[in-house]
Order: structure tokens, then C-alpha cells, then sequence
């Protein structure tokens, strides 16, 4: 468990520089939140049973690939795309595989993109390939799949269908959402980028004027309250 939780760090380390690197160097910042989490004992041994995984340290290592896992909060989907062409451009990163559930959605709706990946730990004596499982999502989607989690586990996997259904139908609105969000967000930044046009960049801190203004009118087009700023 020492190597995964190193291998952890190593990850959150990756992110955390990342999103530093774009709150001082860039005017928008892709990552909203970074959060990790160690499987206890307790639930890697019951993925083990129900895997049929034999319980040797070996297979575990080899067959269990979400020991350690990384969760990545984005706004956008385009940043979650991103952040994955970010992170498997590093060196010291080997990508074992990727599940795109946000092109391939599963069948109840989930949506996020795994990378399943090793980093190095160095320790003393050896160096240790660790398989961190990364899972990148926007906001909403964290939103739906953390609620599901909640009622998957109340009814301890039997969920009544009609709140499948429902499930299902809250998952499509908030690739909708994610949707027009993304899409709001490059009219904006198209505004944006023609208002400041030869007037060197725009301020990093705060937002100017014309983009406020410019925000107001789009969401005044579109009939939707503008927001409290
Ligand atoms: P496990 O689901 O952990 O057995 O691994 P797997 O090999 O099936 O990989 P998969 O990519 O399907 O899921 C890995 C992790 O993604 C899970 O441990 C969850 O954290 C998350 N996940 C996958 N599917 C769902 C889902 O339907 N709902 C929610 N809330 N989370 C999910
Ligand atoms: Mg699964």
C-alpha cells in the first residue's frame, strides 16, 4: 500500500503543477479540483473475490488497476482532453490503457475518462512501476456519478427502474448542460479575443469590462438570468 500511496503522490504532484502552471502563466485554468483516494483493504479484498483474481501480491498488482486512483474535476469536456494530452505527453508516465466513457457513455449513463497509468516510485533500493487509475470528468459529470454511487449502494445494486430510468435521463441533461456550457464559453472567448484585439492580452486577474458586458449580453440573447458577479 506504501507504493500506491507514492504512487498517488507522484500523480496529484503531476496535476497539482499543472493546474499552478495555468492559475499564473494563463488566463483560464482547466482543472477545478484534484482529489485522490487509497482502496482500503476491506474493498480491495472483495474486488479480488469478485473478480476471481487470484490472491497473490502478482496478480493483484497486475489485475487490480484502481488501488490508487486520481480524480480530475474539470469545467469543460475540452480541458478533461486536455489534461489527458498533457499528462501521457510525460516522460516518466506510461499509459496502460484509456476508457473513454464520455465518447462511449455506459449504459446507464456514466461518463468520465480513465487513464490507467504507471509512474515510477523511486525507494531506496529499487525503482516501483505504480498503476494509478486517473479518472477526468467535468463538474456535472462528477455530479451524476457521485449521486448514482450514493443510490447504487442504498439499494445495494438492485435499483428500482424507474430511478435507472431517471438516472439515465439526469445523465443526458448533463451532457447538455456540459454541451451548452462549452458552447457559451467559446462565444465568450470569441468576444473576448475581438475586444481586446490589439490591446495585448487580457488581464489574467479579473475579467474587463467588455467581457462582463459581453457575458450579459449573450446570456440576455439567450433569456437566462445573468449571473451575481
Ligand atoms: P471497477 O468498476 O472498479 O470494477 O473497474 P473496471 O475494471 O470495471 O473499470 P471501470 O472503468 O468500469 O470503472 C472504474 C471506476 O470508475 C470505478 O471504480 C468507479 O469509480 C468508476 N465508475 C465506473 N462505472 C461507474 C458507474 O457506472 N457509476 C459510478 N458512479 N462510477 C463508476
Ligand atoms: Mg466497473
Amino acid at each position: 500500500m506504501l507504493g500506491y500511496k507514492s504512487g498517488i503522490a507522484e500523480v496529484m504532484t503531476k496535476i497539482t503543477i499543472l493546474r499552478d502552471e495555468f492559475e499564473h502563466v494563463h488566463d483560464t485554468n482547466p482543472i477545478e479540483h484534484i482529489g485522490s483516494r487509497l482502496k482500503s483493504p476491506e474493498s480491495l479484498i472483495a474486488k479480488v473475490r469478485r473478480k476471481g483474481c487470484p490472491l497473490t501480491l502478482d496478480a493483484i498488482r497486475e489485475q487490480i488497476w484502481d488501488i490508487a486512483g486520481v480524480r480530475v474535476t474539470c469545467s469543460f469536456v475540452s480541458d478533461i482532453y486536455r489534461i489527458r494530452d498533457l499528462l501521457i505527453s510525460q516522460q516518466d508516465l506510461t499509459v496502460l490503457a484509456e476508457r473513454d466513457y464520455i465518447a462511449e457513455p455506459k449504459a446507464n449513463g456514466y461518463q468520465s475518462l480513465h487513464l490507467i497509468v504507471q509512474v515510477p516510485v523511486f525507494l531506496s533500493d529499487r525503482v516501483e512501476a505504480v498503476t494509478v487509475e486517473i479518472q477526468i470528468r467535468t463538474i456535472a459529470m462528477d455530479f451524476w456519478a457521485s449521486l448514482e454511487h450514493k443510490i447504487y449502494y442504498k439499494y445495494d445494486g438492485a435499483v428500482p427502474e424507474r430511478l435507472l430510468v431517471e438516472l439515465r435521463e439526469a445523465a443526458l441533461a448533463a451532457a447538455r448542460l456540459d454541451a451548452t456550457m462549452e458552447q457559451l464559453h467559446d462565444e465568450v472567448r470569441a468576444l473576448a479575443a475581438g475586444s481586446t484585439q490589439g490591446r495585448g492580452a487580457a488581464s489574467p486577474s479579473a475579467p474587463s469590462d467588455e467581457l462582463l458586458s459581453a457575458f450579459t449580453h449573450l446570456l440576455d440573447a439567450r433569456r437566462v438570468e445573468p449571473p451575481l458577479v
